[in-house]
């Protein structure tokens, strides 16, 4: 499958995020949307309004990564706003599968995320439940992180796993996703990949996504 570029709005201008997204909706994929809590995650950003709006206004489909607790009651809904794709983390659901369940049912794609310290095997059963996976290269919370290298073979586990169970189930990275780190993550298997800070915090959004994406097809 050819490489997808989700870009974050987490380095975006919040004040302006319907021009934001405008801004790359004509070189990427998706445009990521990272919720955080302030519980979950030692960081709040933005919810559910928001998330509406945007998903009126994007020329792009919402990949709405939510980095909340109790998912279970809260992601539905943004599935119901509009989000084409939705992220729970393992780490802070109860019943994943009744959730990604409730998300198909709702039209989205359903997704889990990994922190960079859990591990795939318990989730191995859950594979055909899920359309992505999004492994955390980052410890989630903010944008700029260094890219964090040891997740690299649990990347490729992943990749083996999911090939052998025929899953259709993509593999997404999200967390220093950079010039300079792309080319691992693609080696590795992943087939999203999430960039803020190399995408917004350049001159140009658009040709940063086109450069991220010429560097995943080589
Ligand atoms: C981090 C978020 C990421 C973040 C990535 O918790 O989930 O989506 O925006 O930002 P960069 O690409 O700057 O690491
Ligand atoms: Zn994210």
């Amino acid at each position: 499958m050819t490489v997808q570029i989700s870009p974050s709005i987490l380095s975006a201008d919040f004040t302006d995020l319907a021009r934001e997204v405008a801004r790359i909706a004509p070189a990427a994929d998706w445009v990521h949307v990272d919720v955080m809590d302030a519980h979950f995650v030692p960081n709040l950003t933005i919810g559910l309004p928001v998330v509406e709006r945007l998903a009126q206004v994007s020329e792009l489909p919402l990949d709405c990564h939510l980095m909340i607790a109790d998912p279970d009651r809260w992601a539905p809904s943004y599935a119901e706003a509009g989000a084409r794709s939705v992220t729970f983390h393992a780490e802070a659901v109860s019943a994943p599968v009744r959730l990604a369940r409730e998300l198909r049912a709702r039209g989205a794609r359903a997704g889990m995320a990994l922190n960079p310290a859990t591990p795939i095997e318990p989730y191995a059963d859950l594979l055909p439940e899920l359309d992505m996976l999004l492994l955390m290269t980052v410890e989630p919370g903010f944008g700029g992180q260094k890219f964090l290298d040891l997740v690299l073979p649990k990347l490729r586990r992943t990749r083996e796993l999911v090939s052998r169970s025929g899953a259709q189930v993509w593999l997404q990275v999200d967390g220093g996703v950079a010039a300079d780190t792309v080319e691992r993550v693609v080696e590795a298997g992943a087939d999203v990949l999430v960039a803020g800070s190399a995408v917004y915090g350049a001159e140009d959004p658009a040709e940063a996504v086109r450069g991220l994406r010429q560097l995943a097809a080589q």
